[in-house]
């Protein structure tokens, strides 16, 4: 009977979205959910998302039929090229499987999905996520009947990674623990390993046999270059190891309701390899075609064709340097007026801190002073999605962030 069913919370970021939008101040601020905004608070078509919708449109050929299940094949390739690298051995080795999904969330559960059906010893494996990491991932975990645990991430005094914390606790988990790792611009922190501590914590996970399980979902944002970001993937494939990829697009491509992802699964080398990755595919199929059945077309057609083209390529590239150099600059700019104002605390972080968000240090009370006093919008933890600060508004939030801070 339905009357047992509990009232689960709101989601705290949905939630904060809906009261930005019930707030008539004209001066609020939406530093809420990881969506680029432009220098006037709205919402940006990437130019060269706008040729390919053209193209797509004009095409008399363009129908709505269902695509196949593993999705676009024109796309699921041009992904694993982006990700891995266009001349990866794993592609040319047949180590690859991909299905496209329902943006990175589809493929982060698919992956679960699929970990928690074949990935069994004597037990079940426990997934490690950093401390803290996008909410979203121990419900998506949890769904699938994973436990879980975190591995300290982000250390209060530095503002920075807390390495040793991170290295201890993988090394003491139990071997073959599935660990989440965001690929580059780590969500919420802002904060990522340099390479050097990439290395170790590739070795830690090969010593303990750990299963690697990237989720990126900000390649080309956080430097505004495309391999750069994903280099801690693609050092992972050298070390040959076996992982799973979470890949999305919203962000990127600005696609964010067109739902377009992809899922790669890559197994090590060895003589069997491809007829492992045969298998693996097949019972992904199922389970996408018992999920799904099959994704949707547009914004995959949309990211495929822009994937596809060497010239349409290049101005996805320009489009990325465009967010990344704007974010950049905000990030100076809301440092600079910090540091004038003399605000207390450091606030070398800001910029320190790379990708869409900014972990601020800011406490719980200030954040819901900041909503309340100057309809400041931000989630709890003070996690701020740069985007949202423009030349507009970026004094106004100094001002406010100063006198949260003093009161
Ligand atoms: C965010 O963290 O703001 C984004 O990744 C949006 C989401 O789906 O949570």
């Amino acid at each position: 009977q339905a009357d047992v069913v509990p009232q689960a919370p709101e989601d705290p970021l949905f939630g904060l979205m809906a009261a930005f939008r019930r707030d008539t101040d004209p001066k609020k601020v939406d530093l809420g959910i990881g969506a680029y905004r432009d220098d006037n608070a709205k919402p940006w078509v990437l130019p060269v998302v706008k040729m390919a919708d053209d193209r797509l449109r004009n095409d008399p050929n363009l129908n709505h039929e269902y695509l196949p299940i593993a999705g676009l094949a024109d796309f699921t390739a041009a992904s694993q090229k982006l990700i891995l690298g266009g001349d990866s051995p794993a592609i040319k080795e047949k180590r690859v499987t991909s299905l496209q999904t329902i943006s990175g969330t589809g493929a982060v559960h698919l992956g679960a999905l699929f970990l928690a059906k074949f990935y069994k010893l004597n037990t079940k494996r426990t997934v490690y996520f950093s401390n803290p990491t996008w909410p979203n991932h121990f419900q998506i975990f949890s769904n699938v009947g994973l436990p879980n645990q975190t591995y300290p991430y982000f250390s209060k005094e530095t503002r920075g990674l807390d390495f040793e914390g991170m290295i201890n606790t993988l090394q003491n988990a139990d071997e073959g623990s599935i660990i989440v790792l965001h690929a580059c611009a780590h969500n919420p922190t802002g904060v990522d390993p340099t390479q050097e501590q990439w290395k170790k914590i590739a070795e830690v996970v090969r010593a303990k046999k750990h299963f690697p399980f990237f989720d990126t979902a900000y390649q080309g944002f956080a430097s505004g270059d495309l391999a750069r970001d994903g280099w801690a993937i693609r050092y992972f494939l050298e070390q040959d190891f076996e992982m799973c990829i979470a890949q999305s697009y919203a962000k990127n491509f600005g696609l964010y309701g067109e739902r377009a992802g992809c899922f790669h699964f890559v197994t090590s080398p060895s003589p069997d390899a491809q007829s492992t990755v045969t298998r693996v595919a097949s019972q992904l199929s199922i389970l996408q075609r018992s999920e799904i059945s099959n994704p949707p077309a547009y914004g995959a057609r949309i990211a495929s064709l822009v994937l596809n083209d060497p010239k349409l390529f290049a101005q996805w590239e320009e489009d990325l340097r465009t967010m990344s150099g704007r974010i950049i600059e905000m990030r100076k700019a809301l440092r600079g007026k910090l540091e004038e104002l003399g605000t207390p605390g450091t606030w070398n972080h800001i910029t320190d801190q790379i990708g869409m968000f900014s972990f601020t240090g800011l406490s719980e009370t200030q954040v819901m002073k900041l909503r309340e006093d100057s309809h400041v919008y931000m989630t709890k933890n003070g996690r701020i999605s740069m985007a949202g600060l423009n030349t507009h508004n970026i004094d106004y939030f100094a001002k406010a962030v100063d006198k949260a801070v003093r009161e």
